[in-house]
């Protein structure tokens, strides 16, 4: 049975606290739960007790609890402590090391993993206060989650809600697995990932809807293997994967070249949506009022195919596919005309792009594997397995 300790902050989202406890509590976790003050204004801490089963902390200054069960003991009891909701200003004394309620108090002396899941307003969100807290937080090792973009309480739009129960649930399972043998270790293994940017001009460029995320948890899950991974990325604004080499690019001929360089691997992932073609750029800005300009196309190399072709082609070499019809039909042919070994292939006429989950088909030489929807780092995680058994198979 996991202890989890449920430091429930003060916004209106901590009504979810209460679903998100009847679904630790479902999975036969231990929960107990701490309020800040201003969580009092949205949940009453009787909801709380009655979800838990269990007594409701508060201050600092019940003596009772001081003398039955210090705030050291209480947070050290715990095997995960989770932050949810976070608000701005609980972050923001978690970062600069505030003890001065019972919330920041556990916070600092708790030698367990911190799950933070945020809530708050869009733009305190994206407030460069935030913004920095977020940063100095991952960087002092808690796992912070990135809110879900909607619709707010107060009517504005954007990223900031609560990530829903069900995906706290999620990270908090991800914190707990146990870490993995080190299956990749001594492997080196090449992942493209992100768009690529053609500039048609110093201030313009032709791009695409890729956010990077998949490339980015295949990259994380590979390294979390052991294997020494170099992430060719072009234009995102994803931070780095632990332990993960990560060589920035803009260009499709960048990133062409930098995955030359990053030669020989065992295996590549070529995941990015390198764009097809580039513009015969101009040096300087065109000008508006004179002729309607027409963009001159010229082809890009194609990275994965030069791959395949190459001396150094790695042993595994895996493509992507996104497509928006037909899709296992046309994977299937890729794999053939582009000679990988496998093609990851995703349907992206919905939300995949930019979204946190992913349904995929694995086409390898023995046919069609087509995985449920899962999140974009469960499907990375799988990935990562089979890459391990395919190099254990043929070593
Ligand atoms: N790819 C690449 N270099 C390119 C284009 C694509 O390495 N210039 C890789 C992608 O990283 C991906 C795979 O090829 O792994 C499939 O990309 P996709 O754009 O779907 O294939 P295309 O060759 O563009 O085929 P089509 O336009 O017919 O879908």
């Amino acid at each position: 049975m996991t202890r989890i300790l449920l430091i429930v902050g003060g916004g209106i989202a901590a009504y979810k606290a209460a679903e998100l406890i009847r679904l630790l509590k479902t999975r036969g976790h231990a929960v107990r739960c701490v309020m800040t003050e201003s969580a009092h204004h949205f949940v009453t801490p009787m909801t709380l007790a009655a979800l838990s089963e269990d007594k409701v902390y508060t201050t600092l200054w019940d003596l009772k609890d001081e003398a039955e069960m210090g705030h050291i003991q209480l947070s050290r009891q715990a095997d995960l402590i989770v932050v949810a909701p976070a608000t701005a200003d609980l972050m923001a004394r978690m970062v600069a090391g505030l003890a001065n309620d019972l919330a920041t108090t556990l916070l600092l002396a708790t030698d367990k993993p911190v799950l933070v899941a945020p809530a708050m307003n869009v733009r305190m969100w994206s407030h460069a206060a935030t913004v920095r807290n977020v940063a100095q937080l991952r960087a002092d090792g808690v796992t912070v989650m990135q809110p879900d973009e909607g619709m707010m309480a107060c009517g504005e739009y954007g990223p900031g809600r609560l990530p829903e129960p069900p995906a706290i649930v999620a990270a908090i399972d991800a914190m707990l697995a146990p870490t993995p043998p080190k299956r990749l270790a001594g492997r080196h293994v090449l992942v493209t990932a992100g768009p690529t940017h053609e500039p048609i001009d110093p201030v313009r460029y032709i791009a695409n809807r890729s956010s990077g995320k998949q490339g980015f948890a295949i990259a994380a899950a590979l390294a979390r293997l052991g294997a020494r991974v170099t992430l060719v990325a072009g234009p995102v604004t994803l931070p780095t994967p632990p332990a993960v080499d990560r060589i920035d690019v803009e260009t499709a001929r960048e990133m062409a070249a930098a995955v030359d360089h990053a030669l020989p691997a065992d295996a590549a992932v070529m995941v990015a949506a390198v764009a097809d073609w580039h513009v015969e750029s101009v040096p300087q800005k065109i000008k508006k009022g004179e002729a309607t300009p027409t963009l001159m196309l010229a082809e890009n190399p194609d990275i994965l195919a030069t791959l395949a072709r190459s001396p150094h082609r790695p042993r595994l070499l895996i493509g992507f596919a996104a497509e928006t019809e037909r899709v296992i039909e046309h994977a299937v042919a890729k794999r053939v005309r582009k000679t990988a070994d496998w093609i990851v292939a995703n349907d992206v006429s919905g939300d995949v792009m930019g979204g946190a989950d992913n349904s995929v088909h694995l086409i390898t030489e023995a046919g069609v594997e087509s995985w449920e929807r899962l999140p974009k780092d469960a499907v990375a995680t799988r990935l990562a397995e089979r890459i391990a058994d395919a190099l254990e198979a043929a070593p």
